[in-house]
């Protein structure tokens, strides 16, 4: 797979996507990332990338121009599946969609920024909007980070054990079960006898069962799509 990231601030994207799981999907060639500057592609002499709004309302407004040149740019060289744009006002982003953006070959991450951008870029340039949660970032790059380690996550190959990325939490609707590693006593806090009894069909069980219950105080919403997607 491979996804391309046009950005304007450089230092908030490199960072997280050069550690760890990411960082090794990359190295293997699971993954590969491009992280392009929009400022590249501006014809301004400063440059610039974005200017005044029309109809004069405070901030600034990302232009269509260096965003169209650097889509031009990347799209002669191949198809992609998704132009995403990260933005707050987007469909909210979850699991599932990160599953589904999983399976495509190219895509293309634009990240929002300043005020917004213009909206015909919105509805002529980009295929999607997405937001990562009900806040507001100062830049889609921290949007744009989130989105690609959550797609690399759940890429073949990117996790050693495989099933892991499986049993993430979110995976089947189900918040992830507790876990405990030793010592077995800590200070007279214990941990849960099942897991030190060795048997299998009741550790699974007992961790469905935890799930389940978590589930149902902290998200009982995901127990209302659990129903749906079992009708
Ligand atoms: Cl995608 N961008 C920004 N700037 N803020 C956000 C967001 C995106 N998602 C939630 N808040």
């Amino acid at each position: 797979m491979r996804i391309d990231i046009l950005r304007v601030l450089p230092e908030l994207l490199e960072g997280p996507l050069g550690h760890s799981i990411v960082k090794r999907a990359r190295e293997k060639g699971t993954v590969e990332i491009f992280i392009h500057n929009l400022r590249d592609f501006s014809t301004d002499k400063h440059r610039r990338v974005d200017d005044y709004p029309f109809g004069g309302e405070a901030g600034m407004v990302m232009c269509i121009e260096p965003i169209e040149r650097a889509l031009d740019h990347l799209q002669s060289k191949r198809s992609y599946d998704e132009v995403i744009f990260t933005t707050p006002d987007g469909l909210t982003y979850n699991q599932q969609e990160a599953n589904r953006l999983s399976t495509l070959e190219n895509i293309i991450i634009l990240c929002g920024h300043y005020k917004g951008v213009d909206q015909r870029v919105r509805d002529h340039l980009v295929t999607r909007e997405i937001s990562i949660g009900d806040y507001v970032l100062s830049g889609g790059e921290l949007a744009a980070a989130v989105i690609a380690d959550s797609i690399v996550r759940v890429l073949p190959g990117s996790i050693s054990d495989e099933t892991s990325a499986l049993s993430d939490s979110f995976q089947d609707n189900l918040l992830s079960p507790p876990v405990y590693t030793r010592p077995a006593e800590y200070k007279g806090w214990g941990v849960p006898p099942v897991l030190l009894s060795g048997h299998k069909a009741r550790i699974e069980e007992w961790r469905h069962e935890q799930a389940l219950e978590k589930t149902r105080m902290r998200r009982p919403d995901l127990l209302d799509r659990l129903e749906e997607s079992e009708d």
